[in-house]
């Protein structure tokens, strides 16, 4: 038997951070769900131009993303995220993606996945289920810090509104809908350090492996 965090929570909560280290600490594997999500947004950007207007045609790109691309270096700017988020509505979209988080969830090491349906549909039967969140004023600003260290021309108030977009489509979407699974914890990353929701994380992690393995 493997063993399964699972981390959700909205965009700039600190929850890939967390789950990378998370990851190291126990020498797990990891798979940022959030990824797989940006590739399809990125090529059907490429393939349909903003409008993203075929359904069908983006749930076939999902159908066919390969392994490859998740090493793909383009896939970390505002607009690919927001393409994310918006071909992340289309049900043919996230059934596509299904069978490649499930599969990845069997590795024998043990395996930290992040997303914002984790817990809830993709591994219902996790170990542990963290909800990991913070005010949007504190993801907006982490985002603003993160995106100008990356060379993109951005501000704040442009950063929040697409923070609040992104969260209400992922929220209030009819398939897979980001939601903290009922048995999960909530870890509130506002007021804390990076590292102190890193030891948060860990310390609710390593109760239950201890006692499981
Ligand atoms: O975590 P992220 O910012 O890279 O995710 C980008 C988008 O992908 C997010 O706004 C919604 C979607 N997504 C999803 O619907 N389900 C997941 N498990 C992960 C991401």
């Amino acid at each position: 038997m493997t063993f399964i965090v699972a981390i959700d929570g909205p965009a700039a909560s600190g929850k890939g951070t967390i789950s990378q280290a998370v990851a190291e600490e126990f020498g797990f594997a990891h798979l940022d769900t959030g990824i797989l999500y940006r590739i399809v947004g990125r090529e059907a950007l490429a393939d349909l131009g903003p409008a993203l207007d075929s359904d069908a045609d983006i749930t076939a790109i999902a159908q066919n993303i390969s392994v490859e691309d998740l090493a793909r270096t383009d896939l970390r700017t505002a607009a690919v995220a927001e393409a994310a988020s918006r071909v992340a509505v289309i049900p043919g979209v996230r059934t596509a993606l299904v069978e490649f988080q499930r599969e990845f969830a069997k590795r024998p090491s043990g395996v930290v996945m992040d997303g914002r349906d984790i817990g809830t549909v993709i591994c219902p039967d996790a170990d542990v289920k963290l909800y990991v969140t913070a005010s949007a004023e504190a993801r907006a600003k982490r985002r603003t810090a993160e995106l100008i260290g990356r060379g993109e021309d951005t501000q704040f108030e442009t950063v929040l509104k697409d923070v609040e977009e992104r969260d209400a489509r992922d929220a209030e979407r009819a398939t897979a809908p980001m939601r903290p699974a009922e048995d999960a914890v909530t870890l509130d990353t506002s007021a804390l350090s990076i590292d102190q929701a890193i030891a948060a994380a860990v310390e609710d992690i390593i109760k239950v492996y201890n006692s499981d393995t």
